[in-house]
């Protein structure tokens, strides 16, 4: 509700800025220049790289991974500590790691004073298991969620997700990388060592009061949720990889709440682009820009010669929102980290040109057509209901999913679950940079963007999954909705049955 009433704040002061008396301020707030901090950044912190969470494999053969959730501090390099929220820590968490037929166990210990919940973004496990806000964890409750990983080799990631609270308690600092294995990927001649060619490089932009506390108020015409001016690259700002090995893969993961980035090299240089969100693309694609929106992921490698020096930028983002972009982001340049190339680098083969089989969507298998229409907060018109189901899909099938932006708004659109890939955009073949699994697509105001799903064997009928706009703010604000997978034949039922006190 306070962040429905932000908007509705925002909305009015965007009104009155429309009539004559305030076309000064207007004016005034248009001319403020957009932030550059294109070589402006002191990189003179080393770059810091979440340690792997250690884990035990107990007597059930299973991987058991132990988070707990926590208020503490952390320091940004202001003048004292900033109060945080993490895990397992006083910032973000530690990188899960597991293999492709493994059974996890997490426990999820909350030590918040209040229910908070932790969700598995990317992952495809049972509804119950997801972690979203039909899962909450009560203030010093312990949740512990168990499946069997069975998606192919990804960068995935955590983050909580009560239910109207996701983005205060991702800004505070709850989050973390979940990276998967899979066989054919150990096999493949990619930098995959962690911490030593294969970095976690999760990005975040950050606003500071003068006293050093996270600054969590939405920016003023910010309509999409607080825009920093500050960016912290696992949870650092200034930051500096040293580079030893000829090739590096870094796994970038845009975990800010409302930013999109378009990341690229302060020099030009090209890179080879090999992941996406949910996934190995099936072959290397060079490339010098790279657009993340919020929640999404891409895992590129970078060669450096001894002794060089770049930085990872992000350019003015192309979110096709007209003249408004300028507010959300849309003209920002903003230096990430600093790579640093050692004198000797020790050799890296180079990327292979074959990486991973991503079958492409059998389309005349396609059951059934929906769509969804993103405009205000709203899908399809309506707000999010705990109580109401508003998609029943049969598992072993495949839909298309048409999702059209119908607002000016930047929007963008997950589905928890699933890897889909995205078909059509405006009715046109995808640009490359769309292909391979996605879990998280960038929605341009007025474009429309078909996708292809398939609904794997995980059916319950009571518990749904979630889809929504990850710009948290609206994910707060209702744009978000439910869905079901069923057995053939089945109806959906109610989340209420299940008896499960999501308050
Ligand atoms: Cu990243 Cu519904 O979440
Ligand atoms: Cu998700
Ligand atoms: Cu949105």
């Amino acid at each position: 509700m306070r962040a429905l009433r932000r908007l509705l704040i925002i909305g009015s002061v965007t009104g009155l800025l429309l009539c004559g008396g305030a076309v000064a301020a207007g004016a005034w707030l248009w001319n403020r220049a957009p932030i550059d901090t294109a070589g402006k950044i002191d990189f003179d912190t080393p770059l810091a790289v979440p340690p792997l969470a250690p884990s035990e494999i107990d007597a059930d053969g299973r991987r058991v991974f132990d988070l707990t959730a926590a208020a503490g501090s952390h320091d940004f390099g202001r003048d004292r500590p900033t109060p945080t929220w993490g895990f397992n820590g006083g910032y973000l968490g530690p990188t899960l790691r597991a293999e492709r037929g493994e059974q996890v166990l997490v426990n999820v210990h909350n030590q918040l004073s209040e229910p908070t919940s932790v969700h598995w973004h990317g992952m495809e496990l049972p509804a119950r298991m997801d972690g979203g806000p039909h899962q909450p964890v009560p203030a010093d409750g312990t949740w512990s969620p168990t499946w069997q990983v069975d998606q192919p080799a990804a960068t995935l990631w955590y983050h909580p997700h009560p239910h109207g609270q996701t983005e205060k308690h991702v800004y505070r600092g709850l989050a973390g990388m979940f990276i998967l294995d899979d066989a054919p990927s150990r096999e493949l001649a990619l930098p995959q060592e962690y911490g030593v060619d294969d970095f976690p490089v999760i990005v975040q932009d950050k606003k500071f009061t003068g006293d050093g506390q996270l600054d969590d108020r939405p920016g003023f015409l910010s309509s999409i949720g607080l825009l920093g001016d500050e960016v912290a690259v696992n949870g650092t700002v200034g930051s500096y990889l040293d580079v030893t090995t000829e090739r590096v893969r870094l796994r970038l993961l845009n975990a800010s709440t409302a930013r999109s980035y378009q990341f690229g090299f302060a020099d030009g240089r090209e890179f080879q682009v090999i992941g996406s969100d949910g996934g190995l693309l099936p072959e290397p694609r060079p490339a010098n820009r790279v657009m993340l929106s919020p929640a999404d992921r891409a895992e590129i490698v970078v060669t450096m010669a001894p002794g060089e020096q770049t930085v990872l930028r992000s350019f003015p983002p192309p979110l096709g929102a007209g003249p408004f972009g300028h507010f959300l982001g849309g003209d920002d340049t903003l230096d990430i980290l600093q790579l640093r190339a050692a004198g000797e680098l020790a050799a890296s083969p180079p990327v292979p040109e074959r990486l991973a089989e991503v079958p492409a969507p059998d389309l005349t298998e396609v059951v059934q057509t929906r769509s969804f229409r993103f405009s205000g907060t709203n899908i399809n018109g309506e707000q999010m209901d705990m109580d109401r189901i508003d998609v029943g899909v049969t598992a072993g099938t495949t839909e298309v999913w048409e999702v059209t932006n119908q607002g000016g708004q930047p929007h963008n659109f997950h589905m928890h679950g699933v890897q889909f890939q995205v078909v059509a955009v405006d009715g046109q073949e995808p640009l490359a940079d769309l292909r391979g699994w996605q879990d998280t697509i960038y929605l341009q105001p007025d474009a429309r963007h078909e996708i292809a799903v398939r609904f794997d064997e995980h059916t319950d009928p009571d518990l749904p999954y979630m889809y929504h706009c990850h710009l948290l703010l609206h994910e707060d604000s209702g744009m978000m909705g439910q869905f079901v997978v069923l057995e053939p034949g089945q109806s959906p039922g109610s989340p209420d049955s299940t008896g499960h006190n999501h308050g």
